[in-house]
């Protein structure tokens, strides 16, 4: 078995190697002046591959993919594996119009045409109720970073009030506060567009007590932002959040910052300088389940 890692998630794949006690490689990746991609891999792998990148900035990313995946299994792997801790085009699940690409599935398909197991920490699943569902292979493993944010949580505050943001978030929030006995409480959100976005509180007491916005992922910022103008205008001093994917577009870092919260964390699926709390021991296990 070899770990092999993109550029990108190096430092991450590294503490994996670690852990599993396995190889580690890395994919040389070029672009040439017009953006296409070249890459190399190690000239000799051993049959069990496990490609390691999360999918942020996915366009390019899963043209290499296809690149790593196609020239691996020519080189002799025999089973590929990949861990993408942020998995994308999860979003458009459904066709709300004629003519709207489901690419949930689409892209679901082309993976599960590349891979034997796909292993995703946190996806954005909405209608659908398992990975499989998206990607149709019997290892499509969606993992749950909800111990590690808790324990983080639980060594920060002695107490905190945790907010979802919306309706989805409530499956991480609950289960993050059910396990370190914080209350927790969520918010209505309506999006209207990339940036704008609609919430109300539930009405409860906010003062005098750090609140812990959770969510997914901070893309635009806009939830989040949001989220923590409401909870000033509440009277709430004592604002955080924390995300599992740290995707952070453009101006979202300073946006969220702004709109007053105090420090954001999140988990090292991409690597950013709020990712504090590191998913190798879950995808080890993860790993080692399956193998
Ligand atoms: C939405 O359903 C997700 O759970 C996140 O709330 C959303 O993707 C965050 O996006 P943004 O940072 O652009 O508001």
């Amino acid at each position: 078995m070899m770990i092999l890692a993109f550029p990108d998630y190096l430092t991450q794949a590294q503490r994996l190697a670690t852990r599993l006690n396995a190889p580690l490689g890395e994919v040389n990746l070029h672009h040439f002046p017009d953006r296409e991609s070249f890459i190399r891999l190690p000239p000799s792998l051993p049959e069990h591959v496990i490609v390691c990148r999360s999918l942020n900035q996915p366009n390019d990313k899963l043209i290499e993919l296809l690149l790593c995946a196609a020239t691996a299994r020519e080189l002799g792997a025999k089973r590929l594996t990949l861990v993408a801790p942020y998995l994308c085009y999860m979003r458009q699940d459904f066709a709300n119009e004629p003519g709207v690409a489901v690419s949930q599935r689409i892209i679901g398909n082309m993976l599960a045409g590349l891979f034997d197991d796909v292993l995703t920490v946190d996806p954005h699943l909405h209608r659908i109720a398992s990975l499989d569902q998206a990607i149709p292979i019997q290892n499509a493993i969606s993992l749950s970073a909800a111990d590690e944010i808790g324990r983080f949580l639980k060594q920060k505050f002695d107490y905190a009030l945790l907010l979802g943001p919306d309706s989805e978030s409530e499956q991480w929030v609950a289960t993050i506060a059910n396990k370190i006995g914080f209350d927790y409480c969520i918010a209505n959100k309506q999006r209207r567009g990339d940036k704008q976005i609609e919430m109300t509180l539930p009405d409860i007491d906010f003062l005098n007590k750090p609140v812990v916005i959770i969510d997914d992922m901070a893309s635009t910022g806009r939830t989040l932002g949001k989220a923590a103008g409401l909870l000033q205008a509440a009277g709430s001093k004592d604002i955080y959040a924390v995300v599992t994917h740290p995707l952070f577009c453009d101006d979202a870092e300073a946006h969220i910052l702004q709109a007053g919260i105090k420090t954001i964390w999140s988990t090292d699926s991409i690597d950013h300088p709020t990712s504090c709390i590191k998913l190798d021991a879950l995808l080890a296990n993860a790993i080692k389940a399956i193998i």
